[in-house]
């Protein structure tokens, strides 16, 4: 586990403690090296006397799989050099996108290459009958057997599988996208930032990367467009919300002419039916933050607006869960041949 000392190594951590097939091998981290991870995570109890150590390949490599939770751009140069048939799980974002340019365009690097996407549940072409998604391919089937997998960003998550039914059913418009989403402050991670301070957050929420620049925004529109077939564009606008964990994105898009509200619900019940992790609430009922706390589920509640012609979606998650931790752990137990359920809580923690 690299970056153990982090919010995403920890919550990985925590979910790795509970699978009955995994055994935790080193633990690393990088300024935090040769601290008891007892005194960076107390929550962690059973892992309390083992020492960080420093992040290197001759390390990692000496395991069967290895989670990188690490910030962006550090990721791709280490997993360089771990053999290839180490499971590699990237909980940043250098391998997510396929476009080199729309990396540049909102990391400002190099593109460091491609990994299979890990999101099962998404829904990653059109249906071949317009109106379901009955048919319509999802993302499982390359993460079977994977050795290299790029952990989705915690916002693209609930956003994406929020909408994704709506455009491989063909009906959502593809150029009228709304998303502005809450996130709970571990979002950001564990270093010190002034405006993550108590004293600024505690009774307050502030929109942040306004103005379609947060990262996120190409991952998103990626995922959508592979959806639907064709290019979608997407208005995103993040918020910084009082608590902890947490992810309440509200998703809006433009219904094409004549969409009632029972076909989109057909298409969305379809599109999840059989998941595990992704759940339709019924027909009026709403999701909350504090029931997926700690839970790989993410929670949609959907309904049509008739008199603006616009669906709107609304997704909860637990950023650090289904959000990457919880993500990764999913994707380990698919690539192994594992159940992919394995080690994974649907319940949350609420109240
Ligand atoms: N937080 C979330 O909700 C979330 C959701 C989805 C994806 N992610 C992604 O997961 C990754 C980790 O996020 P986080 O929130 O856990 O961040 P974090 O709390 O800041 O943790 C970062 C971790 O990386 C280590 N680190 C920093 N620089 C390093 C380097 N050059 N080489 C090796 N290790 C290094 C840190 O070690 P020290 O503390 O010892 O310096 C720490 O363990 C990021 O790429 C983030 O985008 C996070």
């Amino acid at each position: 586990m690299a970056g153990a000392s982090g919010y995403a190594g920890g919550e990985a951590l925590r979910l790795l403690l509970g699978h009955p097939e995994v055994e935790v091998g080193a633990v690393t981290a990088a300024s935090s090296a040769g601290a008891r991870l007892g005194d960076v995570h107390p929550h962690l109890l059973p892992l309390a006397d083992r020492v960080l150590q420093e992040t290197t390949p001759e390390l990692l490599a000496e395991h069967d799989a290895v989670v990188l939770a690490l910030p962006h751009g550090a990721s791709a140069a280490l997993a360089a050099q771990l053999p290839a048939d180490v499971l590699v799980l990237d909980c940043g974002a250098d391998h997510r996108l396929a476009d080199p340019v729309a990396w540049k365009t909102f990391y400002g690097t190099d593109h460091a290459g491609t990994w299979p996407y890990g999101m099962p549940e998404l829904l990653t072409g059109p249906s071949a009958t317009q109106g379901t998604t009955a048919a319509a391919p999802k993302q499982r089937d390359a993460l079977v057997g994977a050795r290299r997998v790029a952990v989705p960003g915690c916002y693209p998550t609930g956003v994406s599988l929020a909408l994704a039914p709506g455009f491989a059913a063909g009906l959502l418009e593809p150029d009228d996208v709304v998303v502005v989403a809450a996130s709970g402050t571990s979002g950001a991670g564990k270093g010190l930032k002034p405006n993550l301070l108590g004293s600024e957050v505690m009774g307050s929420m502030s929109p942040y990367g306004v103005g379609g620049v947060h990262r996120h925004t190409p991952e998103v529109e990626q995922n959508l467009s592979g959806a639907a077939g064709e290019p979608v564009t997407v208005s995103f606008t993040p918020t910084l919300a009082p608590m902890p964990r947490g992810i309440l994105a509200t998703c809006t898009a433009r219904v094409r002419p004549g969409t009632t509200a029972d076909q989109l619900r057909a298409a969305w019940r379809a599109a999840y039916a059989d998941e595990p992790f992704v759940h339709l609430l019924p027909e009026g009922s709403w999701p909350r933050t504090a029931d997926v706390l700690g839970s790989n589920a993410v929670v949609l509640g959907l309904a049509l607006d008739e008199r603006v012609g616009r669906v709107v979606v609304v997704a909860a998650e637990d950023n650090l869960t289904k959000g990457t931790a919880g993500a990764a752990v999913q994707c380990l137990n698919l690539a192994f041949g594992l159940p992919e359920t394995l080690g994974l809580p649907v319940t949350g923690l609420a109240p």
